[in-house]
């Protein structure tokens, strides 16, 4: 029987985090403090009586202006270094940390500012047994010419991060809006990924443009591929992994797609247990495994199969990788 104990002590990796997201209620209003910037809430209770949505657009309207409290290098300091205690608290040994420069540099904070605070945390997360890496998200929302933009001022930080991916709303924003932007990071050298939301308008059709245009490594959610048969062998041979966040899922879909994720395993597709932004969706990565090994009794074989898939579609080198497989 797999146990809260079992799922939070295995040793894991994490692909699909937003550090934003990660943003919890009491640093949320320290920082509103030390900032000076009112969010117009003032107790815990408060801003957990804010967090009210039922789609991805409705989340989207409560994270982006809750990032007004970060202003300063060490805000974004402080925000990753409380996330990676508590990886390192769910057994975390390797993260790949999604962080949006858009979501800050349009309201005035220089790129500078985020990935130096971002990746100073990273550093210091050696001594807590992480291994953490950046990657960097586009906005798919805002226009080719801001991601353009992004990637210009980002590339001379190349050594700060590994790769690119996509987020925010997926309405109308396929991946190949932004095939130049992939195809210019590929050239760096960075690793790619992006942003497929569950049960979009036209979910089928951007997993298609992401796996065939702009050539990811792998899927983030994507488990509606279950409805094409052909691109779920595509994504089996070629080990793409895809990353799904239970809890997440749960607050557009009540059962989490949890029988997507076990075809899926059964398919042989490497799929992953991810905590997308757990100060928002109800719990970290221990959480999201034990939530969905609860709901679907999996197995522990299944369970620690989940965790194999992590480290294998992580993009540790492969000396690394043999460490944990
Ligand atoms: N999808 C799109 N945008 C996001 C997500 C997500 O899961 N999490 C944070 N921004
Ligand atoms: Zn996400």
């Amino acid at each position: 029987e797999v146990t809260q104990a079992f799922t939070h002590g295995l040793p894991k990796a994490e692909l699909h985090l937003h550090i934003e997201g990660t943003l919890e209620p009491d640093l949320k209003l320290k920082l509103a403090q030390r900032n000076h910037v009112d969010i117009g809430q003032h107790t815990i209770e408060e801003v957990q009586k804010a967090y009210q949505y039922d789609d991805l657009a409705s989340f989207l309207a409560v994270y982006y202006p809750a990032m007004n409290v970060l202003q300063h290098e060490q805000d974004f300091y402080d925000l990753a270094f409380a996330y990676l205690q508590r990886a390192a608290a769910n057994n975390v040994r390797h993260v790949e940390i999604f962080f949006d420069p858009q979501a800050h540099t349009s309201r005035g904070i220089p790129f500078k500012t985020v990935i130096d605070g971002l990746y100073r945390a990273t550093v210091d997360a050696r001594a807590l047994n992480v291994d953490a890496q950046l990657i960097l998200c586009f906005l798919r929302d805002f226009s080719k010419e801001s991601a353009r933009q992004t990637l210009a001022a980002a590339l001379p930080y190349k050594d700060k991060f590994i790769g690119i991916g996509l987020d925010s709303d997926e309405h109308n924003n396929p991946p190949m809006k932004f095939a130049r932007q992939y195809e210019d990071a590929a050239a760096a050298g960075l690793h790619l990924t992006a942003h497929c939301d569950i049960d979009q308008k036209d979910s089928i059709e951007h997993i298609r443009q992401a796996l065939e245009q702009l050539d990811v490594e792998r899927l983030d959610h994507g488990t509606n591929i279950v409805e094409d048969p052909d691109l779920v062998q595509l994504v089996a041979r070629k080990g793409i992994g895809l990353t799904s966040c239970p809890l997440s899922n749960s607050f557009v879909s009540p059962e989490m797609k949890g029988k997507e994720v076990l075809d899926l395993l059964a398919q042989h597709v490497k799929v992953s247990i991810n905590s997308d932004d757990p100060a928002y969706f109800g719990g970290y990565i221990g959480d999201n495994y034990y939530a969905l090994a609860d709901k679907f009794n999996l197995t522990k074989a299944q369970v620690v199969q989940l965790a194999r898939n992590s480290f294998e579609t992580s993009w540790i080198s492969a000396t690394q990788k043999a460490l944990y497989l």
